[in-house]
């Protein structure tokens, strides 16, 4: 569900003229709506009322200050994968005791930043970050509140790019050893056991891989009990997928209805970690064709937006679906590759797609652009990041203006030698 439509001919964000905001701020940009945001994060929180339960939105996805608030203010929490992240996070108004911590590679000062913040927990990967955890807080004076990510090596059955449970992959610790792992946790003085982490992949489009891993977990959390360890969190990590095309991912409630059962007689709070399925078909890329060219059985389609905007179609040969603006009333037809103004020939959306006779200075849009989108997005070909735009009702908001020429030399500096 979003709310993305046309009338008529045109296409509209809730009830604001794209066309309009276009002719504002110039194209490229990504456009928002809030009204999806905020329906999402609330659909995935209802359908886990009945246990105990906090949503922590993966600011990976989108952490845009304006989109967490969106989440912070129906009572959200956060994931956060970095220093910068917290940094934005406490800037958006997060509560501390709702921020978790994953990463594979938190640096001590990453480390003392979130202690510092007194942040809910630290998802630890790793021994040597347990360690490291254990000292940083010593030096602070505090107790780190940590879980363990474990990999429950199961496949999520998506692309090898976004999947991180199997035992080949770099993330968290074999489960396994988890016991062994968590008894040195235990017998480390500055730190406080409160909970199991698992994230298995992004994008999973069935419930199984799931329902496989929770199981696994929970048996761990049986078996940390033999052992005199009491956790309070169990963190289901994020990875629910969305329709990009035709795939047909689980509904947050089918979630819910295999979950809930395999926690009865339990009484964890569950802490979920979703990303791409609240704001992935939230947001879009709205781009201007600059130019047609057809040559020899190969037409393109050259667009003013370029993988630095949008890298997935690039990354991972994601499927994103393209609109035009004005709807086409014709059935004239044509087949093209939509390619940005990027000296690579990576530089594409789409390949060999049917797509109206598009012209000149017509616009179209990328759908599902919201996840990975902007926060993907680079400066590549120095060319200045785009704005975001967030629609509520009838009105719009700018939340990111584009970068101009200046802030692409910001912190560089020429030293005096080079001047001679
Ligand atoms: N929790 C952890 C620890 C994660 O690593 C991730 C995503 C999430 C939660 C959120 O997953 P989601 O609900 O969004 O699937 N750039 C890729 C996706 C990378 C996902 C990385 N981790 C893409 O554009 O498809």
């Amino acid at each position: 569900m979003h709310d993305f439509k046309y009338r008529e001919r045109d296409l509209y964000c809730e009830d604001v003229l794209i066309q309009d905001i276009a002719e504002e701020v110039g194209t490229p940009f990504y456009l928002y709506s809030y009204n999806t945001l905020r329906n999402h994060f609330l659909v995935f929180d209802e359908a886990f009322k009945d246990i105990p339960h906090m949503i922590c939105f993966a600011m990976k996805a989108n952490s845009n200050l304006s989109i967490l608030r969106i989440f912070l203010r129906e009572g959200g929490g956060l994931d956060i994968v970095s220093g910068g992240e917290l940094y934005r996070a406490l800037l958006a108004g997060a509560d501390p005791q709702k921020i978790v911590y994953a990463g594979v590679g938190k640096t001590r000062e990453e480390i003392r930043y979130g202690l510092e913040s007194d942040i809910l927990m630290f998802n630890v990967e790793s021994s040597q970050e347990l360690f490291l955890i254990d000292k940083v807080a010593e030096d602070l004076g505090c107790k780190a509140r940590v879980a363990l990510r474990v990999n429950p090596d199961i496949d999520p059955m998506t692309h090898p790019y976004i999947s991180t449970g199997l035992k080949t992959h770099k993330f968290g610790i074999d489960i396994k050893n988890a016991l062994k792992e968590y008894k040195l946790a235990e017998s480390l003085e500055y730190i406080e056991i409160v909970g199991i982490h698992k994230h298995i992949g992004s994008q999973i489009t069935q419930t199984s891989p799931f329902v496989e891993a929770l199981k696994k977990i929970i048996l761990l959390a049986k078996s940390l009990k033999e052992e005199g360890i009491d956790i309070r969190y169990l963190n289901l990590g994020g990875g629910l997928g969305i329709t990009y095309k035709d795939e047909t991912p689980p509904h947050p409630r089918d979630l819910a209805a295999e979950v809930i059962p395999l926690l009865s007689g339990t009484d964890y709070t569950i802490i979920f970690e979703p990303g791409r399925v609240i704001v992935g078909n939230a947001g879009i890329l709205v781009t201007k064709v600059l130019y047609t060219k057809f040559g020899e059985g190969k037409g393109f389609l050259i667009v003013d937006a370029g993988m630095n905007d949008m890298i997935r179609p690039s990354l991972y040969n994601s499927y994103q679906e393209i609109l035009p603006l004005k709807r086409d009333t014709t059935s004239h037809k044509i087949v093209v590759d939509v390619v940005g103004p990027i000296c690579e020939s990576g530089d594409f959306f789409a390949k060999d797609r049917v797509l109206p006779d598009l012209k000149r200075d017509q616009l179209i849009v990328l759908m599902s652009a919201g996840a990975y989108g902007f926060t993907m997005s680079s400066n590549y070909n120095s060319r200045p990041r785009v704005p975001e735009v967030l629609v509520k009702g009838k009105e719009f908001f700018m939340i990111r203006k584009r970068e101009s020429y200046e802030d692409l030399v910001k912190g560089e500096e020429i030293p005096e030698f080079l001047y001679l």
